[in-house]
Order: structure tokens, then C-alpha cells, then sequence
């Protein structure tokens, strides 16, 4: 996607051939910086901090922390503690663990001269098939975008989205803002209702940011907003992603989502999540009970940032010293609330039958 004009992805491997640049996505939407990656440290942190943040984005950048690991030290030793360190960054989106298997799957049994190059081209294969799978994950989405605004008759389509599931939490193009993009590009009138998602809001920080870079029409509203606007006839459709897929199509993403999607239920909107294979744990056959909720500091909730009159970027504090604050970061829509799931292969019911005949070759694990 485009950042001023510029085309632009979220992660990159430099000039050079071994260090590897980011957005810093905590600087924005104040400012637009680059940040290094030049050692395994730099990329466990720069996940840890959230400089890059989004499921299939953390296992991207979790494979070139192994790269940058391998650079420095090829050995079975040293791979093994990349991994314990990358897989400790953040518990819940399963696209780590995912790239990590991947990773490793190349360097065993490679000779260690031979592993740099091998670890290179995996990761940049990764990325590249990351955006080719949102893309397609956004040709799927476009139709029921469509088909919508057919049945409207041109009217507005009205999108409610949580959280940021768009080309910053991606290589490129995003999952569930992917079809939102195809369908604008087509001349549908799309406009997207962008919860602020509370407490680090990369709704009102990053999807308003990036729709506002591709002139995508839309309005952030605040966490408790969605109930209120489907009751109203305002939502035609709600499009999220996740972090962590059951096999048996219970999905985890970003806290409120389940709200989101009992509203939605109660209120007849349909309710989709977007999401490329990689993001799948066929471990988990219950998700509610068994994908891990990431707990991330209280801090979050009771100190705010933004920018004050003269540019200067603050933090302050919310609520009163010391009030206890508790910040579990995901939560689980259980299956029965989701009208389908838009992977690259196609669109299918959340459950395991739905799940099993896009993926007959995954059924067995
Ligand atoms: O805590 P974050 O910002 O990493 O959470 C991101 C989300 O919840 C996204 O919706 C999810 O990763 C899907 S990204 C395409």
C-alpha cells in the first residue's frame, strides 16, 4: 500500500543484505518512522514494544530475527535459543510459532555454511507469500462487499472493523481491510466504522491512519459504539481478523471482538473474520478454553499518549496512582457467532467441517 504516495511495505530487507528495516508502528500516527533490525534482540523487542504488532506480521518479523540470529552465529545452539526468545514475545498469535517452525524446518540438517543463504530466502519468501495470500484473502472479501452494495442499490456499505487488521498488521495489504481496499479500488462506495480499540487504540492510530493514506472513506468511533450503530441499521457488515484460529473455527482477536460480535449476533449483521492458514492452530480444537490470552502491562490502561498543540508526543496518567487496572490484550468469539471465515482459499463456515474442506491435507493433526 501507499504511504504519501510511495508504495511501501511493513518490513524489509535492506541494501545491504542481512539488516532488516520496520515501520516503527508506535510512533505513528504522529510520525512516519523506519527503525533497524540489526541483531535477534532488535527483532524480539521490536515485537515485545509493538513497533510491529498484527499476527502474520509478528511471524515475518520472527523470521527474520531468526535471519539475523543465523547471521551472526549458524549454530544448532544459537537457533535454539532464537526461538525460546522469539516464541517469548507475545503468547498469543499463533503466526509465530508458525514462522518459527518454518524457519527451523530450512536450517535442520543444512550444513552451516549453507544455512544464512537458506534462512534468507524463507523469510523473503514468507513476506512475499504473505501479501499474495492477503491479496487474494481481500479478491474473496471484495465479493461479499459486492454483494452488499447490490443489494443496497449502490447505497454507502457500511464496514465496522476492531483493532488494526489492516497492511500495517501484514506484509501488505492486510486481512480484514484487504477486501475493504479491493472493493474501494472497484468504485464501491465502502465507508468503515473504526473502533478507537482500547487500550493502545490501533484502531483510531493505525486503520484510520491507513485508510486516510488510501483515501478510504471512514470514521472512528469509540469501543462501546457498535452495539448502539447495529441497532440503528448502520452496519451492514462487520470484518475483523485474529491472532489465533481453533480447528473447530473459534477465533481470538483483539479484546472487544467478542462484543462485537454478540451485538452483531443479536442484531442479524453479518460477522466475518479474515485470515491467511498460517494464522490456524489445528492443536486447538476448542478455542475458547484453549488458546493462551496475552496479559500485557496495566500501564496500558491507566496512561494514555498523544500529541499536544505544539507537536510535543505525552504520555499521562488516566486514573488515580495506584488504582489496580487489569489488561488482557485478546479474547475469543466462539464459531457460533461468525458467519464465515474468509481465508485465501476460499470462504467457509467457522467450524471444523468448514475449516477441513478448504484444508483436507490439515485435517489429521
Ligand atoms: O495486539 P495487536 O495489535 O498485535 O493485535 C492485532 C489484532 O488483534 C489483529 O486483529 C490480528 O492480529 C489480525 S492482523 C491481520
Amino acid at each position: 500500500m501507499k504511504v504519501a504516495g510511495e508504495p511501501r511495505r511493513t518490513i524489509w530487507l535492506n541494501d545491504d543484505g542481512w539488516s532488516v528495516s520496520i515501520i516503527d508502528q508506535t510512533r505513528l500516527p504522529h510520525s512516519f518512522e523506519i527503525a533497524a533490525l540489526t541483531s535477534l534482540e532488535d527483532a524480539a523487542l521490536a515485537i515485545e514494544v509493538m513497533q510491529v504488532r498484527g499476527a502474520p506480521l509478528i511471524g515475518a518479523t520472527a523470521a527474520y530475527g531468526i535471519c539475523l540470529a543465523m547471521n551472526e552465529d549458524p549454530s544448532d545452539e544459537a537457533l535454539d535459543a532464537a526461538c525460546a526468545r522469539l516464541a517469548r514475545t507475545r503468547p498469543t498469535a499463533i503466526n509465530l510459532l508458525w514462522a518459527l517452525d518454518e524457519m527451523t524446518a530450512v536450517i535442520r540438517n543444512r550444513p552451516r555454511d549453507a544455512r544464512r543463504e537458506a534462512v534468507y530466502a524463507r523469510a523473503a519468501e514468507i513476506c512475499d507469500a504473505d501479501v499474495d495470500t492477503n491479496y487474494r484473502i481481500g479478491a474473496l472479501g471484495h465479493t461479499l462487499i459486492a454483494e452488499c452494495a447490490g443489494g443496497k442499490e449502490g447505497a454507502t456499505v457500511n464496514v465496522l472493523t476492531h483493532c488494526n487488521a489492516g497492511w500495517l498488521a501484514t506484509v501488505d495489504w492486510g486481512t480484514a481491510l484487504s477486501p475493504i481496499y479491493q472493493a474501494h479500488d472497484a468504485g464501491i462506495d465502502v465507508h468503515v466504522w473504526v473502533d478507537e480499540t482500547r487500550p493502545r487504540n490501533q484502531g483510531a492510530a493505525l486503520t484510520a491512519w491507513e485508510l486516510g493514506q488510501h483515501g478510504v472513506p471512514h470514521t472512528i468511533i469509540v469501543d462501546n459504539a457498535g452495539g448502539h450503530l447495529m441497532q440503528h441499521g448502520q452496519v451492514d457488515m462487520c470484518i475483523v481478523g485474529t491472532d489465533r484460529t481453533a480447528a473447530n473455527g473459534d477465533v481470538a482477536n483483539k479484546i472487544g471482538t467478542y462484543l462485537k460480535a454478540l451485538a452483531a449476533y443479536d442484531n442479524g449483521v453479518p460477522f466475518y473474520v479474515a485470515l491467511p492458514s498460517s494464522t490456524i492452530d489445528w492443536t486447538v480444537s476448542d478455542g475458547v478454553r484453549g488458546i493462551p490470552i496475552e496479559e500485557r502491562s496495566a500501564s496500558e490502561i491507566t496512561r494514555m499518549s498523544g500529541r499536544t498543540g505544539d507537536g510535543t508526543v505525552v504520555e499521562v496518567d488516566i486514573s488515580a496512582p495506584g488504582s489496580p487496572a487489569a489488561n488482557y490484550a485478546f479474547d475469543v468469539t466462539p464459531a457460533r457467532l461468525v458467519s464465515g471465515l474468509i481465508t485465501e482459499r476460499g470462504i467457509c463456515p467457522a467450524s471444523a467441517e468448514g475449516l477441513s474442506a478448504l484444508f483436507p491435507e490439515r485435517t489429521s493433526d
